[in-house]
């Protein structure tokens, strides 16, 4: 009996899966020796926008929030400890002599009397790491007669002290005082306290907290984590700064480049247009400090070797709010604009922009070499703004690519229209965006193939599957949804000589401050996360390959035949093929490849899955690697290769060609 049950067990594991394993009836052919579309070094990019507390709370290190009473409510983010003594605090504005820094704080403490404290509370708390040297700096001023001494305590949630510091500035014009000091212990929800004690009024200003571990240990710079994960993916571009945040809810509010470059202190701080663009995702403290500003997006593309692709407002506020349009007979400043950032990216030293980047830390020029003009716009205002900026920049700098785009909709009349006009006005390389289910994905695998190779090239420069609907706050990045943009993406590289850049959007979510969803990067104040959509972005762009191959069953690519989709490319530099398979369905299949042609291939193959056989996991903070890259091996027999693509799965292979 015993052994009847074992026998059974054992041909329950061992002989159902395989029965199940269907197989390609023919082979998949891939003509290794044909020289295909030349896939550009830009085709897997970044988009960055500062959306979900990416930049301020996010890859910005910065760690307190309002840190120059900007806000609209100036003392935001701040707590005032000991408000029961006559000691106080004033909130002044200088705007009519300091425009680009309007706001400081009066603290007034009479004699005699105990400390007055301010207390900040981070982004949604400070993310402090035991043993990590924290740099703290001020600027003050005192006046006349006082005394002052600054108490810096960083608090855990349970208030107890763990990091401390003193200062004592003593000057009568605005000075910066600085101090630095490491933390005993880790605390993902810290707070910073600030005592004064003296007597006397003294004015505070730029009250700043930076980790020591930023990235590349720049002072003042960038959470290394974050930017790690973003140099992983080995990108192609990064485009920047967003996404809506570019049009602004009113041009008031739109991003204006020049206004974020330069002294940290003079970077004019307005409000972040998600802060409260969703009413299920309110984020009243969601504000631009700048921190993060063009010069610093620049260095960052070229830190992690991205082309810089900079968006730029093209005279119109977001269509989705107050929709505001800048007269044609007053668009000159904004086409200024762009004339401008590209004589500050490109032009040498002696230029009166290459000058400023110069002085920024930066004499050499960052070699741009596209230029965005507006996001997401649509209809005739913005095809006419378009046209006048192509004009402006062509005349003056004929080898910068423009990219222009199609708005939030990849069909229907508005894109049909935008489509049309563009063509007529040679567009060069247009921005489609598709926020849509998993199932549209997968039809649309085939998306390209059939587009006009005589027209424009194609941005797909924000996309990502919605697992509810475009805008929901349930939406989960979870691996059916990574897996249909796997299917999509074989679509897009089998196009290469029509789609010549692509990019996930939005990037990145602060896990208790976001706004979007889904979004490619998770993080909280110390830990961040690779998505299972993050890393089918790095296997495409990490296997990129410098030409397509043609890999067909049957003569056709393969673009779901039963649920099968693939996409190959040789690599020149490595001198490999690089295979890319998508198993969408719930079956395993044996895919019979026949690798055609003369080039001769080592016999071992390496082979990189992604995989889970619940289309419904998510990797989170707690269990960040569920869905994660897992690396084989596959014996080549001759040219023929066997692999067994599991159920819901995404497989690279690399093959070795022969010298
Ligand atoms: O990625 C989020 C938003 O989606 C972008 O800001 C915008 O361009 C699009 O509508």
């Amino acid at each position: 009996m015993i052994k009847s049950i074992i026998f059974s067990l054992f041909f329950s594991w061992v002989l159902i899966p395989v029965t199940l394993i269907s197989q390609t009836a023919n082979p998949i052919i891939v003509n290794i020796d044909h020289s295909g579309a030349v896939i550009q070094p830009t085709m897997w990019g970044i988009f960055f926008e500062d959306i979900n507390f990416a930049a301020d709370g996010g890859i910005y290190a910065e760690l307190v929030k309002n840190r120059s009473f900007e806000f609209f409510k100036p003392l935001m983010g701040w707590k005032i400890l000991k408000p029961d003594t006559t000691s106080g605090i004033l909130i002044i504005n200088q705007s009519s002599t300091n425009p680009a820094n309007p706001r400081y704080a009066r603290i007034s403490i009479a004699e005699g009397e105990p400390a007055f404290g301010l207390s900040n509370a981070g982004f949604r708390g400070m993310g402090i790491k035991k043993g990590m040297t924290y740099h703290f700096s001020v600027l003050v001023r005192q006046l006349e007669g006082s005394t002052l001494k600054m108490h810096i305590g960083l608090v855990n949630s349970k208030g107890e002290v763990i990091g401390t510091a003193d200062l004592a500035p003593e000057a009568r014009q605005w000075k910066k005082y600085t101090v630095s000091f490491a933390a005993t212990v880790t605390e993902p929800k810290a707070k910073l306290n600030i005592w004064f004690e003296g007597r006397g009024s003294f004015d505070i200003d730029m009250i700043s907290l930076f980790p020591d571990d930023t990235w590349k240990n720049r002072p003042g710079g960038l959470r290394a984590d974050l930017v790690q994960l973003l140099a992983d993916l080995k990108p192609g571009f990064l485009r920047f700064p967003g996404g809506c945040i570019v049009e602004g809810r009113d041009l008031d509010n739109r991003y204006q480049w020049k206004n974020t470059i330069g002294n940290i202190e003079d970077r004019h701080l307005i409000v972040n247009r998600w802060n409260t663009e969703f009413a299920h995702r309110l984020t009243p403290d969601y504000f631009q400090s700048f921190g993060m500003g063009f010069f610093e997006y620049f260095q960052l593309a070229e830190d992690i070797g991205a082309e810089p692709l900079p968006i730029l407002n093209c005279g119109m506020a977001c269509e989705f709010n107050t929709a505001e349009v800048v007269p044609m007979d007053q668009l000159g400043p904004y086409i200024q604009d762009a004339l401008d950032l590209i004589e500050f990216a490109n032009a040498s030293a002696d230029s009166k922009w290459g000058k400023v980047r110069s002085q920024l830390g930066h004499p050499a020029p960052f070699n741009m070499k596209f230029i965005g003009v507006g996001n997401e716009q649509w209809g005739s205002q913005y095809i006419e703004r378009y046209a006048a900026f192509t004009k402006a920049i062509k005349e003056k700098y004929p080898d910068i690519k423009i990219v222009t785009g199609t708005g939030p909709s990849p069909s229907g009349k508005d894109f049909d229209f935008a489509g049309r006009e563009l063509k007529k006005l040679n567009a060069q390389i247009v921005d489609e965006h598709y926020y849509a289910n998993p199932e549209w994905f997968l039809q649309n695998a085939t998306r390209y193939d059939n587009y006009d190779r005589n027209s424009y090239r194609i941005f797909a420069g924000e996309y990502a599957a919605q697992s509810k609907f475009t805008c929901s706050p349930d939406n989960q990045n979870n691996w059916k949804c990574a897996l249909s943009e796997a299917a999509f993406m074989t679509g897009l590289e089998r196009n290469a000589d029509v789609v010549y850049m692509c990019s996930y959007a939005p990037l990145f979510a602060h896990v208790d401050a976001w706004q979007w969803t889904p979004d490619l990067i998770w993080f909280d104040n110390l830990k961040s996360l690779g998505t299972a959509n993050y890393y089918v972005q790095k296997l495409f762009s990490n296997n990129k390959g410098t030409e397509v191959l043609p890999m067909l069953l049957e003569n056709k690519p393969l673009t779901g035949q039963n649920g099968l989709f693939a996409s190959a490319a040789f690599d020149k530099n490595s001198n490999e093929i690089i295979l890319k398979l998508v198993n969408s369905s719930e079956k395993a299949q044996t895919a019979n490849i026949v690798l055609e042609g003369n080039k001769k291939l080592m016999s071992k193959a390496k082979v990189i899955v992604l995989k889970s056989e619940n289309v419904n996991t998510v990797n989170s903070l707690e269990q960040p690697a569920l869905i994660s890259p897992v690396e084989q091996e596959l014996i080549i027999k001759g040219k023929k290769i066997n692999k067994i693509l599991d159920p819901y799965s995404f497989s690279i292979v690399r093959i070795k060609v022969l010298k």
